[in-house]
């Protein structure tokens, strides 16, 4: 077992939340999605101390932190108890990947604690077992957009993450959160019950899902916003298929469609959380209004950003 000597060594790791582009659900069963890094940021530090200690913001117990810390101990035969402290530049409730985004921070700060020199993937791998262990299901999309940053094309359980961002500016996004958190593993656990009732059905929209996100990405690529918008539609309507959409989500995506968005989708598991409109940035306030008009509060989100930086 390695044990450090008590040193003043204090590690601060930050890691960005994201937006599901496209691909959202079939994403977990071997089919790909577009994700995107954002500026909602979530911190973690940590330093050797003679307990193990956590803040967490509110004092909230966080499940993801815990495990994360026996699973890294157990993997580096490490004894050292920690002080560890999380916070986040945003509210957790938007449904921007605060779990996955804090997981990779906590894990990426212990690493250079301890002097541990991981590879992306292997703090990838560290990391998606610490979902599945908390959550029971995932694609880890969210903890390769934490670790990789930018944009990425990404396929379950990281069989494929290919980076996009050198590609890509900010995209002309409008995000809205709609007011409500939607439950992810529920609602993954939904669309598992309906394949299991129309395994049929079910496979013809993955692979619909699949088509939609391998052509949307050249779009995405050229920059053909108007395009991309179109597809970001046939995607919302897959699904709206899945029933993991809400009345107010399908309002909001509606409210930005007439207000002059080129596209709208739900973003992430549904059931609540955000949905973005891809715009013609001359009908931004426009498209805004509508959506406030909707009942939906506005998100100033900025995409393609960093992945984990230590501070
Ligand atoms: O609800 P979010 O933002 O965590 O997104 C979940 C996306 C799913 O495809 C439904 C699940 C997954 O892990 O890919």
């Amino acid at each position: 077992m390695k044990t450090l000597k008590h040193e003043n060594k204090k590690i601060t790791v930050s890691a960005p939340g994201k937006l599901l582009l496209l691909g959202d659900h079939a994403v977990v069963y071997g089919n790909p999605c577009l994700v995107t890094a954002v500026n909602y940021r979530v911190f973690a530090e940590v330093s050797s101390f003679k307990r193990d200690e956590f803040i967490f913001p509110d004092g909230n117990k966080s499940s993801f932190v815990e495990t994360a810390l026996k699973l890294f101990r157990n993997t580096f035969q490490i004894e050292q108890k920690v002080r560890v402290k999380t916070w986040a530049d945003y509210k957790e409730s938007y449904g921007l990947g605060s779990s996955s985004a804090v997981t990779v921070a906590f894990v990426k700060a212990l690493a250079e604690l301890f002097s541990i020199t991981l590879s992306k993937k292997e703090l990838f791998n560290l990391c998606y077992d610490v979902v599945l262990k908390v959550q029971g299901v995932g694609s880890g999309f969210d903890i390769a957009a934490a670790i990789w940053g930018g944009t990425l094309y990404f396929v379950t359980g990281g069989k494929k993450i290919k980076p996009y961002t050198e590609f890509i500016d900010n995209l002309p996004l409008v995000v809205a959160y709609s007011g409500s958190k939607g439950n992810t593993a529920e609602l993954v656990k939904k669309v598992a019950q309906l394949r299991e009732e129309k395994k049929d059905l079910v496979n013809e929209l993955f692979a619909e899902s699949e088509w939609i996100v391998n052509t949307a990405r050249d779009f995405l690529i050229a920059k053909s916003y108007q395009s991309l918008g179109l597809y970001m539609n046939n995607n919302h309507h897959l699904l709206q298929q899945f029933a993991v959409s809400t009345p107010k989500l399908d309002e909001l995506v509606e409210a930005a469609r007439k207000a002059g968005a080129y596209g709208a989708k739900l973003s992430g598991a549904g059931g609540g959380d955000c949905m973005i409109a891809i715009i013609p940035e001359e009908k931004r306030n426009d498209i805004e209004t509508a959506l406030k008009n909707a009942g939906g509060t506005i998100l100033s989100v900025v995409t393609n950003e960093e992945g984990v930086r230590i501070e």
